[in-house]
């Protein structure tokens, strides 16, 4: 099928990329002429694996075509998916004009022949009826179109799998044509494809993600009970996980949840709640407890190292999660300003996020170019990153470097056991263990 994705993000291109190597024609719309350049020549702009191998593979067979122009896509394609960036206003509302110049756009090009625009974007519950109007206030009579809403669940680090072996497959849609153009776009995709109306299917993502991070939120919140009483919370969390309704998933308590989606879909959610009239109190907790762990954390580092200030902090792990460059709505960030805050100086590495790091980083962060040079002359060792390559790190070698063997692991990366028989003082997240004992 010939379609078209306006938006080379995230989202977009993981979703372009992927409908090219499953055989359709893809052209890809963006506004960033130096992004298009660079998409032209396979080179994408951030890091998502094995996805650059796909963009390649799709120019190469010429089924992934680029353009700046919104016009040309609709003329070529049947089927318009709108992935542009739907960031959160200083209120938490999302923000929706880039959708709406996009559907400006997409009316003014469309003519006589059906089009299906579908809206690919995180968006609150009654966008799609937005769109519509939209559409249906700028185009002649005659012409025939409808709007869908088709959520993505990608993680960042697993999105082309998760593209590829989604556990299911959303489609909001009215049309019998709309139906049958997606049930046709993904019937080589194997996962339960499940059709509702458009405003089901925009609550069902925003519902999704906001019932992951409470599920996030609740651990971390067991966590500071755990620590209070000496109990160990990933015991409590395989113990809970056993239950298949609970399952064990998201049960991982660390620094708190972030990157692009979850602060951001929770506080939209709360918002279009707000707006309707529904007070999601709830959501508002979850919310609080994410700032909050972010909080104990550095009540941990600070009690570790009696005083804070002028100590210098080892820091491992920048990225929101291991095996992303992504800083977006990062926790490591808020967490090492308020450790800067407490005028501590901080030695950070991460392996693939310092560049970003690097723009948005305030002074009193030196960036080195490996773990061991991050424990040289460092008062602690803080994990705020679970990459596994942090796993094989020679204990012996980062606590002879340091000015004293101190860890405060963030994301209960290590076993405890074996940090405190290398000759650490460790304490973690939930694991009962505090440095004072
Ligand atoms: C999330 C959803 O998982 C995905 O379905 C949706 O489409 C987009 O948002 P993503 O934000 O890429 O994906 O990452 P995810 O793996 O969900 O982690 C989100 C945050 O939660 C990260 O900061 C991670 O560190 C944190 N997390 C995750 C925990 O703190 N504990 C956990 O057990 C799991």
């Amino acid at each position: 099928m010939e379609i078209s994705v306006i938006g080379a993000g995230h989202v977009g291109l993981v979703t372009g990329a992927c409908f090219a190597a499953l055989g359709h024609n893809v052209v890809m719309v963006d506004n960033d002429p130096s992004k298009l350049e660079r998409l032209k020549k396979g080179d994408v702009w951030f890091y998502e694996p094995g996805l650059e191998d796909l963009v390649h593979k799709g120019v190469k067979e010429g089924r992934l075509s680029f353009t700046s122009s919104i016009k040309e896509a609709v003329e070529k394609t049947q089927v318009i998916f709108i992935s542009v960036g739907t960031p959160p206003k200083p209120d938490g509302e999302a923000d929706l004009t880039i959708v709406e110049h996009v559907a400006r756009e997409i009316a003014a090009a469309l003519k006589d022949e059906f089009r299906l625009v579908v809206e690919k974007s995180t968006v609150p519950v009654q966008t799609g009826e937005w769109v519509h109007k939209t559409l249906k206030g700028a185009v002649k009579a005659n012409v025939e179109f409808d709007v869908a809403s088709n959520p993505e669940f990608l993680r960042e680090g697993t999105a082309v799998e998760d593209f590829m072996k989604p556990d299911r497959i959303v489609v909001g849609v009215q049309s019998e044509q709309g139906k049958k153009l997606l049930r046709e776009l993904y019937s080589s995709i194997d996962a339960p494809l499940l059709i509702t109306d458009v405003k089901s299917a925009e609550l069902i993502k925003h519902a999704s993600n906001s019932f992951l991070a409470m599920k996030i939120s609740f651990i971390n919140a067991v966590s500071q009970v755990c620590d209070i009483v000496g109990a160990d919370v990933i015991q409590v969390a395989d113990g809970m996980g056993l239950d298949k309704r609970i399952n064990r998933k998201f049960l991982n308590a660390g620094i708190g949840y972030g990157g692009s989606c979850f602060p951001k879909d929770v506080s939209a959610f709360i918002s279009i709640a707000d707006k309707i009239g529904y007070d999601f109190t709830l959501l508002k907790a979850v919310s609080e407890i994410n700032e909050q762990q972010k909080r104990y954390i550095v009540k941990k580092i600070s009690a570790a190292m009696w005083n804070l200030k002028g100590k210098k902090i080892g820091v491992l792990g920048l990225a929101f999660k291991p095996d992303t460059d992504d800083l977006r709505d990062a926790p490591q960030l808020d967490v090492m300003k308020m450790i800067l805050a407490e005028q501590a100086t901080i030695q950070a590495f991460d392996p693939k996020a310092m560049d970003h790091a690097k723009e948005l980083l305030p002074e009193g962060v030196t960036f080195c170019e490996d773990a061991y040079a991050v424990a040289k002359d460092a008062d602690c060792l803080v994990v705020l990153t679970e990459w596994e390559e942090f796993k094989q790190l020679d204990l012996q070698k980062l606590k002879s470097a340091m000015r004293q063997p101190i860890m405060v692991d963030g994301r209960n990366l290590f076993d405890p056991e074996t940090v405190i028989q290398a000759g650490f003082r460790y304490t973690a997240i939930g694991r009962g263990i505090n440095i004072e004992d």
